[in-house]
């Protein structure tokens, strides 16, 4: 059976990924942000994921304003780079699972919640600024990816606790796939930044560091936050906060954090990241290295 062992938040600020590709991460700008990311690659290193599911968003470049999915899943078995107007980024494709991915879309589809299929995208920074950082800058990524898709993008959102409902549908789908497979889910975006308009450059620090504590430790509390919320304590671009609560709602009740991170600024962003260990996963891990 096919397990989600953890869940990773990371910011997507796609600076970060001209930075590295460009050559500049030793520089005294970056060298803070790529070196506090160091513990999360070395846990994926450590843990070798087999798939992992991310949770993302599209900045108008798969979808245009012409068709917005609320949730869309890919089904498809590679995503191209997509051109964001500086050229594609010199990342490896994206290898998806579409056996998996359509049983995941059977499986939430029929609990209730109305996937949109994708079988052919391209990829922004949303989803492969989220895989450098994890992974660094491998020749072909590590594990493949089922992409999962989010409108923050354009007013409505949906809310927090409906993300978080899903991630719990997306911990059954998952556990329902017949193959023993590593799986970890990210949720990815924010944390808190406005990048234009009057109040371009907005970060709030409490507010995100309120946040990673609430993901630790309380969940359902960050449940209550609604999207106006988001977008006036942390800025109109940290509604993609409510991404990382579906990654939440996919590890179960109890986890337990193996890496936090936290860094101001990225470019607009403040960034952030965590890693929380499912209490199944990490308990297996405690009786293993006790061995
Ligand atoms: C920035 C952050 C984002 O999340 C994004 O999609 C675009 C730009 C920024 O901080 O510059
Ligand atoms: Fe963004």
């Amino acid at each position: 059976m096919a397990k989600i062992i953890a869940g990773m938040g990371t910011s997507h600020t796609p600076a970060i990924g001209a930075a590295l590709d460009n050559g500049k991460s030793g520089e005294p700008y970056w060298k803070p942000i790529f070196d506090g990311y160091l513990g999360a690659q070395a846990w994926m290193e450590e843990h070798k994921p087999d798939v992992a599911i991310i949770v993302y968003n599209d900045h108008v470049n798969a979808f245009d304003f012409r068709i917005i999915p609320t949730f869309a899943i890919g089904c498809g078995s590679e995503y191209p780079i997509a051109d964001e107007g500086w050229g594609a980024r010199p990342v490896p494709a994206v290898q998806g699972y579409p056996e998996m991915a359509a049983h995941i879309s059977q499986e939430l589809i029929l609990n209730d919640f109305d996937m949109t299929i994708i079988n052919e995208m391209e990829v922004d920074h949303g989803l492969t600024v989220p895989l450098s950082v994890a992974f660094g800058q491998p020749k072909a990524w590590p594990c493949r990816v089922i992409p999962l898709a989010v409108n923050v993008v354009q007013y409505p959102a949906p809310s927090g606790r409906r993300c978080y409902n899903l991630g719990k549908a997306i911990k059954a789908a998952v556990e329902s796939w017949d193959e023993d497979l590593k799986v970890v889910i990210f949720g990815t975006g924010g944390m808190s930044h406005q990048i234009q308009g009057p109040r371009a450059g907005l970060i709030n620090t409490p507010f995100d560091t309120a946040f990673l504590d609430g993901l630790s430790q309380n969940p359902d509390k960050l449940c209550e936050i609604q999207g106006i919320e988001y977008m006036r304590e942390a800025g109109n671009e940290a509604i993609e906060l409510v991404m990382w609560l579906m990654m939440r709602g996919a590890l179960g009740d109890k986890v337990d954090e193996v890496f936090r991170f936290y860094h101001v600024p990225a470019s607009s962003t403040g960034v952030g990241s965590i890693i929380l260990e499912t209490r199944e996963f990490h308990d297996q891990n405690k009786a293993r290295t006790a061995a």
